[in-house]
């Protein structure tokens, strides 16, 4: 649907570093899609905008018999085509060189050496670092290629047939730790495919309203909003599009952060009227949620009972057609099985994108060619507040997941006023954005302290505070003792029911960021 820029498919072997080429391309301003190998069709292939295709790497051995294999069909196209590590192997393996595995396995960091004039290094040092991750690598160059660089193993690096516009890459420059991969795959973009529509934000936002309006015509659109920022920005881009057919409906579950669901009011009845509506249903999870200790019971009833209590609102708007649902591209791209996402088998997942198939809506996902940061972006241009597009993420199963144990209306007002005391020391710190995530947790455990001269006997509070790019991997966060010092000692003076805070180290994995 993005019209006229030109675009890049990525075609998926399997590496868990696939998303991170997509970004990488996103970042240079590019559009591209990512598809599973055996996902390929003709009608992508035939795209007039397609101007190039990078096969990603994977965990096959192309020597092995039941690898993925390389279509001849995509090799016909004759555009231009840039294969990583199992992606190069497949190019080495159809053109008759030979791949093996040796005892010169290459894990993690490498030097290589550019041995040849190339345009996919043009500009690039001649030596620099890369980052390698696979046990096989070409033992003897294919039919028609020269080689372009070697690695301080005498490895073959990277190879090429310009006649055919082939290029294959043993490393990764995708990965961070490859120093000029960016340079690389900018001279694969804009040198060797000759990109020259970019991907700009604010032409997505002109073409995407222009589009929504035809699509949509005079039809009325529903869209769930959690406060959150995938669904405020699309429910500010479907406004634009089609105004008042917008109906947004907010289901107040009474897990949400202290004034939270004030604020979210506020701005959409604000900018919505008449055609917002919010519910207060915290009542009604509060009773199911009662007695209920397991992480995974907890989740699916707070899941269940939104989709009912927002089925029975949707229901009494007459004639809507449309769902509108704020999926962004990386959820795109986790839901499809080959690919696999592991956290969703962890958990069972719940938001305002979860809403039932059997409300025979046809559902809109007007983001779902967007990464995160791009939709903050996307929401700055539609004038959304800056402090709602910059906040850290917020689970749709709320405070709930964040009190291990039974919810009740006592521990979630805790919790709430805790939460606000950790979030507003580092915003005024200038710690906030530094954070991927940061919330606390209200333990079921109380323990022995003293205030003056009482005996306390109250409720523990863990910290936690993540660094992360996308929230599947995470790092914890390391105050320093100042910082932890000034946390502790505000929770404990402003919340009587709290006399120890801890702060929670635990990286992901072997942690997951939220408690449940
Ligand atoms: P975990 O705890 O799985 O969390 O490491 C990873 C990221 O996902 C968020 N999260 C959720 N977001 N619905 C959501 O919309 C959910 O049910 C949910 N569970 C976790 C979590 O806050 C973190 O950013």
């Amino acid at each position: 649907m993005i019209l006229s820029n030109d675009k890049i498919l990525v075609i998926d072997y399997g590496s868990q570093y696939t998303q991170l080429i997509a970004r990488r391309i996103r970042e240079l301003q590019t559009f591209c899609e990512v598809i599973p190998f055996n996902k390929i069709n003709k009608k992508i292939l035939n795209d007039k905008a397609l101007s190039g295709i990078i096969l990603s790497g994977g965990p096959n051995s192309v020597k092995d018999k039941k690898s993925p294999k390389l279509d001849s069909k995509i090799l016909n196209l004759g555009i231009p085509i840039l294969g990583i590590c199992y992606g190069l192997q497949l190019i080495c393996k159809e053109f008759k060189g030979k791949v093996g595995q040796s005892k010169l396995r290459e894990y993690g960091h490498s030097i290589i050496t550019v041995k040849r004039k190339s345009l996919l290094f043009k500009k690039v040092k001649t030596k620099n670092q890369v980052w390698m991750s696979h046990g096989d690598h070409i033992e003897k160059k294919p039919y028609g290629f020269v080689i372009t660089s070697l690695s301080s193993e005498k490895v073959i690096a990277s190879i090429e047939n310009l006649d055919k516009n082939l290029f294959g890459l043993q490393f990764h420059p995708e990965v961070y730790h490859s120093l000029e991969g960016k340079k690389i795959l900018s001279n694969f973009l804009f040198i060797i495919c000759k990109i020259k529509n970019k991907f700009k934000l604010e032409n997505f936002l002109s073409v995407k309203v222009k589009t929504l309006r035809v699509k949509l015509k005079n039809k009325k659109v529903i869209c769930g909003l959690s406060g959150g920022v995938d669904s405020t920005v699309t429910a500010f881009l479907l406004h634009k599009a089609v105004q008042n057919n917008l109906f947004c409906i907010f289901v107040d579950h009474g897990l949400l952060r202290l004034n939270e669901s004030k604020e979210v009011e506020n701005t959409f009845k604000t900018k919505f009227g008449k055609n917002f509506k919010k519910i207060e249903a915290s009542n009604i999870f509060l009773k199911k949620l009662k007695k209920i200790k397991d992480p995974e019971k907890k989740r699916k009833i707070i899941g269940k009972t939104f989709i009912e209590v927002f089925e029975k609102e949707a229901k009494k708007i007459k004639g809507v057609e449309y769902l509108a649902q704020g999926t962004l591209y990386p959820d795109i791209i986790e839901s499809i099985p080959f690919f696999g996402g592991p956290t969703a088998k962890i958990k069972s997942h719940h938001n305002v994108g979860g809403l039932p198939k059997k409300m025979k809506l046809k559902i809109i996902e007007p983001l779902k060619e967007l990464f995160k940061d791009e939709v903050r972006n996307l929401g700055g241009k539609l004038k959304i507040n800056s402090e709602l597009l910059n906040r850290h993420p917020f689970p749709g199963p709320g405070l709930a997941i964040r009190i291990p144990g039974e919810v009740d209306k006592h521990k979630i007002d805790i919790l709430q006023r805790v939460d606000k005391i950790y979030i507003e020391y580092l915003k005024n710190n200038m710690i906030y954005d530094k954070i991927w995530q940061a919330f606390a947790v209200l333990l079921p455990v109380k323990s022995v302290g003293v205030m003056g001269d009482e005996r306390t006997y109250n409720y523990t509070i863990s910290l936690r505070a993540v660094t992360s790019v996308d929230g599947m991997t995470a790092d914890f966060y390391m105050f320093n003792k100042t910082q932890l010092t000034n946390i502790s000692k505000e929770i404990i003076s402003q919340v009587k029911e709290v006399n120890r805070v801890l702060f929670d180290f635990t990286s992901k994995p072997p942690g997951t960021i939220e408690w449940e």
